[in-house]
């Protein structure tokens, strides 16, 4: 979950790394460092703390036609401290190394490098890697680096320079992710591509125990069996600008409002005259033919979109549907019965634990279709079908945009099943298509409720426990809208099954705790109002979420939100973004930094 950056070229090496680094700091924000190679000598800068404390450090530093490697890092072994900041070196100082992932094996191999007499000077597992390469160099870095992680059980997305060869970089890669850029005399890696848009759009994708050397003019990319592979480079669509703040105080808060256009990209990627057509990722009429249950799999907010998942495909075509986290699911021994459709959702598709439950279910004979943002990733790479969410690139670590495409393609694929297996019949499906793409519509109105719930999280913002409570897919919503709230505010928070309270929970409520009811089932309408009248009658204060026409009675909701009309359905669609703008005005009240809750990243691709 670290991120990592590396440039060979013309320009000056550290405005390059450094912006590099700016753009993945969502990855790992607990210190930060560089390495560059200039003048025949390895300079190694690196500080505990955020990259602003490596900018001020490198002030005035300049390396033109430096070849360099940068890091942002998030804490796995060893607390954030200066000495365990990437990059770490050997003994000599010669060889630098940046890294990503997990060594698994790394006691093993200190333990082995320290009876050879080498110093540690971390607690890092990464710095086995530099004294691995130093032990396995014999004046070729490439062969080094190769023989280095040939030992190396684990993850890992690697960066290598030494200052014995000052053009290049070695990169490596495995169960981590790592881009190279391909520019016009100059060459970078990244850990994700908006580090470098602003030199290049074309991407090649490094495989799994794949080694490459990159100099200013060529790259090449070597197999585990050290054959050249040939690659062919992805052109990146999206802009830079895409990446940027655009204005906003927040990346969260832009990708909030990027929500309604995002949501119209995805439907509209799969939709035309009122028929989705899913047939390219398998779902199709023989894959209904003998399907006997469905499988989700996916972690935090992604799992929520699945559970979404669950609910609406049980409802709209009959097919039993089991949502698992990921981090159970692989270990949980799971049963995969022939005919079975896993879908695997991830935003990055780089998540360590969603990949590992998808490998599982794959050599268990799943068939899978993923759901996945950012292109070319591992899951991309590995399912058997994408169907890629047009979100665009997220970078506020709290998703929120990805969410809701994520939910867009979820419905897209219920429908399609619930066509195809003949449970819904043409004009149930015509009416919930449509209903489907007026979703995006809707959502500009959605976001005009930003100013009420804007002023009701000042008065709020204090509260120390809050609790969401709904039924049906609007208990489903409230497990998003609580994960959202703890993950940026840090203020503790529970999602409930609204009639599953009274069986113990509702011992928490006291005078003033504030409970925020979603009651936009309207066949469960009045049972959840039943429910808010048993906490407002223990002293709650009530924040309830509704359609307009719904007739909340005046005395139990201290503040109504009301929402445009759309079928009960579809009312996660609708009602999740007033819970992520909730979440983000209690943050910025509360005076916590939004795009970079604490103990968090982005992309987790640690187990
Ligand atoms: O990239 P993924 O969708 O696989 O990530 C899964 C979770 O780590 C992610 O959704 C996480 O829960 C977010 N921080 C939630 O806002």
């Amino acid at each position: 979950m670290c991120g990592i950056v590396g440039y060979a070229g013309g320009r000056d090496v550290v405005p390059v790394l450094l912006n590099g680094l700016k753009k993945l700091e969502y990855r790992g924000y607990d210190s930060a460092g560089l390495a560059i190679v200039a003048g025949g000598r390895l300079e190694v800068k690196k500080t505990k703390g955020r990259l602003g404390a490596l900018c001020s450090l490198m002030e005035g530093r300049k390396a033109p036609g430096a070849v360099g490697i940068g890091h942002t890092r998030w804490a796995t072994h060893g607390e954030p401290s200066f000495e365990n900041s990437h990059p770490h070196t050997n003994c000599a100082g010669d060889i630098a190394v940046v890294h990503n992932g997990i060594i698994e094996n790394y006691q093993k191999l200190k333990k082995w490098l320290q009876q050879e007499g080498v110093v540690f000077v971390s607690e890092t597992d990464t710095e086995v890697v530099a004294h691995l390469i130093n032990r396995f160099y014999e004046g070729d870095l490439l062969a080094a680096v190769k023989a280095a992680v040939s030992h190396i059980e684990g993850s890992y997305a690697l960066g290598v320079v030494s200052e014995k060869h000052p053009d290049m970089i070695v990169a490596a890669k495995k169960d981590s992710p790592l881009v190279i850029g391909a520019g016009r005399g100059e060459n970078l890696i990244a850990s994700d591509i908006p580090a470098i848009l602003e030199y290049t759009r074309d991407v090649l994708f490094l495989e799994d125990r794949e080694v490459a050397v990159i100099t200013r003019n060529a790259v090449s990319i070597f197999d585990e069996y050290g054959m050249p592979a040939e690659r062919e480079a992805y052109h990146v669509d999206w802009d830079a600008a895409q990446a940027e703040k655009g204005g906003y105080e927040h990346f969260m808060i832009k990708e909030i409002h990027e929500e309604p256009r995002a949501m119209a990209d995805t439907l509209m990627s799969r939709c035309r005259d009122g028929m989705i057509d899913l047939s390219d990722i398998g779902i199709d009429e023989a894959l209904v033919r003998d399907i006997s249950k469905v499988g989700i799999v996916a972690c935090g907010t992604a799992y929520h979109a699945g559970m979404v998942g669950k609910y609406i495909i049980e409802k709209l075509a009959r097919i039993p549907v089991e949502a698992d986290i990921a981090s159970e699911f692989r270990y949980r021994d799971p049963l995969i019965v022939p005919g079975q459709l896993m879908i695997i959702i991830s935003q990055s598709g780089e998540t360590a634990d969603t990949l590992a439950a998808m490998r599982e279910a794959k050599k268990r004979g799943a068939k899978i279709a993923a759901i996945v943002n950012v292109v070319g990733s591992t899951i991309a790479r590995e399912a058997d079908a994408v169907l890629y969410t047009h979100a665009g690139p997220e970078i506020a670590v709290a998703s929120t945009k990805a969410y809701n495409t994520q939910l867009m393609a979820i419905y897209m694929i219920a429908l399609e099943l619930g066509r195809l297996s003949g449970h819904l019949d043409t004009a149930d499906y015509q009416r919930y298509v449509q209903g489907l793409n007026r979703i995006p519509a809707l959502m500009n109105t959605v976001l005009q409720t930003k100013d009420q719930i804007s002023r009701f999280a000042s008065q709020q913002f204090s509260q120390s426990s809050v609790f969401f409570i709904g039924r049906g897919l609007d208990y489903v919503l409230s497990m998003e809208a609580s994960l959202k709230l703890k993950e940026i505010s840090y203020v503790h928070s529970e999602a409930y099954a609204a009639g599953e309270l009274k069986h113990g929970t509702i011992a928490l409520i006291e005078d003033g705790t504030l409970v925020v009811a979603t009651a936009m089932q309207r066949s469960l309408f009045d049972k959840t109002v039943s429910n808010i009248k048993e906490v407002k009658a223990r002293g709650a204060r009530v924040l309830a979420v509704c359609f307009e026409g719904s007739d909340m009675p005046a005395d139990i909701a201290d503040e109504v939100i009301r929402l445009p009309e759309t079928d009960d359905i579809f009312a996660p669609l609708l009602a999740v973004t007033p819970m992520q703008l909730f979440a983000y005005y209690m943050t910025v009240e509360k005076g916590f930094d939004v795009d970079k809750p604490r103990n968090l990243a982005k992309s987790v691709t640690v187990e």
